[in-house]
């Protein structure tokens, strides 16, 4: 159970997230080398995800957030002597931006920036996160039915509808991520234009990669649109796990020079998913044409 004011407490919904992660990690090893349980680690990927994202429009924003930067704290503050204040990392007024209550007083910088932009946030602020995360996450689920599942899918809605409904979704969402990022240039904690100009590349590489997909497929070139929307899919990948996961590593590691961390997770994620999904489809691709080579020889 949580408590707040002065007491070390252990959030267990915490704790309960960190072994769902571990044991999705477990999935991922054993799917690299049992493609059929691709579909497996997928679903319950998106699963995490929806418990992340739908907290924030059910508790609100910072409660939302102050899980998200919980889920942090554990890492940032491994290692730290008492009375140590690293260049990135900040406390926050009554400890509220965290669920750890005493046991972690110190936060990523950005953590409580991030909860301070939203605790008394003019109602635009609110609602352009509430339809960002909403949105982007319902495009998230619809790309897995498109590219997981649309056999099967496809019985009950066609999968060009399917794909203009995830165009539309991607589409507000990512106006309304350019609209809080228009913001930052305020927010010294986040880097400031940095951060701002950062988000709008990894708009571009996102929204991008869909464009080309759709383009693609309003050609009649399927080969290169299944390519694209590949593409696609790693980049919001990207955008949303590797983004979290790489703040992990990095967090701790450049705890004495605020905004790095931040700045890496925004600039890399989204292109670094791209890659990724570029360089395992090109795996399959080559592992498949060298099957049905050997398939029509014998
Ligand atoms: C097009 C790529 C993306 C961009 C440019 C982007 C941008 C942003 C921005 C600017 C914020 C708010 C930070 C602030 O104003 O203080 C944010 C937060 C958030 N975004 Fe995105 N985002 C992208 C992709 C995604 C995706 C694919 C999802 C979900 C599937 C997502 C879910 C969230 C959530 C849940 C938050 C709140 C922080 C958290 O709990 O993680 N975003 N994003």
């Amino acid at each position: 159970m949580v408590e707040r004011g002065g007491e070390s407490t252990v959030p267990i919904s915490v704790l309960g997230f960190y072994a769902a992660l571990v044991l999705w990690g477990v999935l991922i090893a054993r799917g690299l080398s049992r493609p059929r349980e691709w579909s497996l680690v997928a679903a319950i990927g998106l699963v995490l995800l929806l418990f992340l994202n739908v907290r924030y429009l059910i508790e609100g924003a910072p409660a939302g957030i102050a899980f998200f930067v919980s889920l942090y704290d554990v890492f940032d503050n491994m290692g730290l002597s008492m009375g140590e204040t690293p260049a990135a990392m900040a406390a926050c007024v009554g400890n509220a931006c965290s669920l750890w209550g005493d046991t972690y007083t110190l936060h990523q910088s950005w953590g409580v920036a991030f909860f301070d932009r939203f605790v008394s946030a003019p109602a635009l602020r609110t609602n352009a996160l509430y339809i960002h995360l909403a949105c982007n996450s319902v495009a998230f689920v619809l790309m897995h039915v498109q590219l997981l599942w649309s056999d099967r899918a496809s019985r009950v809605i066609s999968h060009a509808w399917l794909g203009r409904l995830t165009m539309m979704f991607l589409t507000i969402g990512t106006g309304a991520a350019l609209y809080l990022a228009s913001e930052h240039d305020a927010v010294r904690e986040y880097g400031g234009i940095w951060a701002e100009w950062g988000f709008y590349s990894m708009s571009l590489c996102v929204f991008g990669a869909a464009m080309m997909g759709w383009r693609m497929a309003r050609r009649g070139d399927w080969g290169m649109h299944r390519v694209w929307m590949i593409r696609f899919a790693g980049a919001m990948y990207g955008a949303f796990w590797l983004f979290r996961a790489l703040l992990v590593v990095t967090g701790p590691l450049f705890r004495e020079w605020e905004t790095v961390s931040l700045l890496i997770s925004i600039w890399a994620s989204a292109p670094l998913g791209l890659l990724i999904a570029e360089g395992l489809r090109r795996r399959w691709d080559s592992r498949s044409s060298k099957a049905s080579a050997v398939s029509l020889s014998s």
